[in-house]
């Protein structure tokens, strides 16, 4: 009894069921671009309008929650590309490119993949941090990611997928194009404590989401070994989640 007692006093975080990544507010990060349809309503509950501005989803343990919103929501970011480090040679463009994102979005968790950071280790880019871009998106030049046409030989351009960034946490209210426009500010209506999406957080108590599942219960890993061989499928099907997750919380049924 008293030798547990000291161990969970020497170890308390050995009761801790989940460890998010705390970052800081500026650093390097690895960028990607998924799809996002426009209006879509993502993972925080930002309302659909967020759509036509520039958005992104971060990485589950960086975004602080599996499921619904997490205290990343509504955050804005500067992110500026660096290089590419996948293609041979990596890519330094001579141009310097950033855009202010908001986050609205999830992006799952998986054991491979740009989204795998935990607080124990980064990703296959050496960053904890992943911003997901919704791209192409009515609000970003269809030409925003450089390339090279010449050096890589590829006609249209290629499309790098993977970018080593820098990023900033920033005041959305003073930098981020949708903050103009009040009808791409804040979450959706009545859906109860399922949405969370500040409209300029500055992680205080009162303008900052709670994490979801620390609220909610983390559900279990239920997943078998037979259905862990079919990772390409199950991956597939955690992003098909996290997209639905959101339309069955405002589903009326
Ligand atoms: C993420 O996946 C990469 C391989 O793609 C691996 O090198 C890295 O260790 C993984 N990170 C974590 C935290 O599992
Ligand atoms: C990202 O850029 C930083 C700064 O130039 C550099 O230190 C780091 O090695 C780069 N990472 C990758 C994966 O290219
Ligand atoms: C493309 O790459 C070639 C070869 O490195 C270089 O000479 C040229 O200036 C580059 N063009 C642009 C637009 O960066
Ligand atoms: C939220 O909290 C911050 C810091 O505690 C405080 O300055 C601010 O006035 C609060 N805002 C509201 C609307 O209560
Ligand atoms: C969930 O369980 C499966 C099967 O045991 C395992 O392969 C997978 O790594 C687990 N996932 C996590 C996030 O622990």
């Amino acid at each position: 009894m008293f030798f547990s007692i000291i161990i969970l006093l020497i170890f308390p975080h050995f009761v801790c069921a989940t460890k998010w990544i705390e970052y800081t507010d500026s650093g390097f990060a690895t960028m990607t671009h998924y799809t996002l349809p426009q209006d879509y309503i993502a993972s925080c509950g930002c309302t659909g309008q967020s759509t036509h501005f520039p958005t992104a989803a971060l990485n589950q343990m960086a975004f602080g929650s599996s499921t619904a919103y997490g205290p990343s929501c509504g955050r804005c970011f500067r992110l500026t590309l660096l290089n590419t480090f996948l293609s041979d040679p990596p890519f330094y463009p001579s141009v310097t490119k950033s855009i202010i994102v908001k986050v609205t979005d999830l992006c799952p968790l998986s054991t491979t993949g740009w989204c795998n950071a935990t607080a124990s280790g980064p990703n296959a880019g050496g960053t904890y941090l992943n911003f997901d871009l919704a791209f192409p998106s009515s609000s970003i030049p269809d030409n925003f990611f450089p390339s090279n046409v010449t050096l890589y030989d590829c006609t249209p351009a290629q499309d790098f997928g993977v970018w080593n960034i820098s990023y900033q946490s920033v005041s959305c209210s003073s930098h981020w194009s949708g903050f103009k426009d009040t009808a791409a500010l804040g979450s959706v209506p009545d859906l109860g404590d399922s949405v969370c999406c500040p409209a300029n957080p500055m992680g205080n108590a009162n303008d900052t989401c709670p994490s979801f599942s620390d609220q909610s219960g983390i559900p279990p890993n239920t997943t078998t070994s037979a259905a862990s061989s079919r990772l390409g499928v199950l991956t597939l099907l955690g992003w098909v989640t996290a997209l639905l997750i959101p339309l069955m919380y405002i589903s009326p049924f």
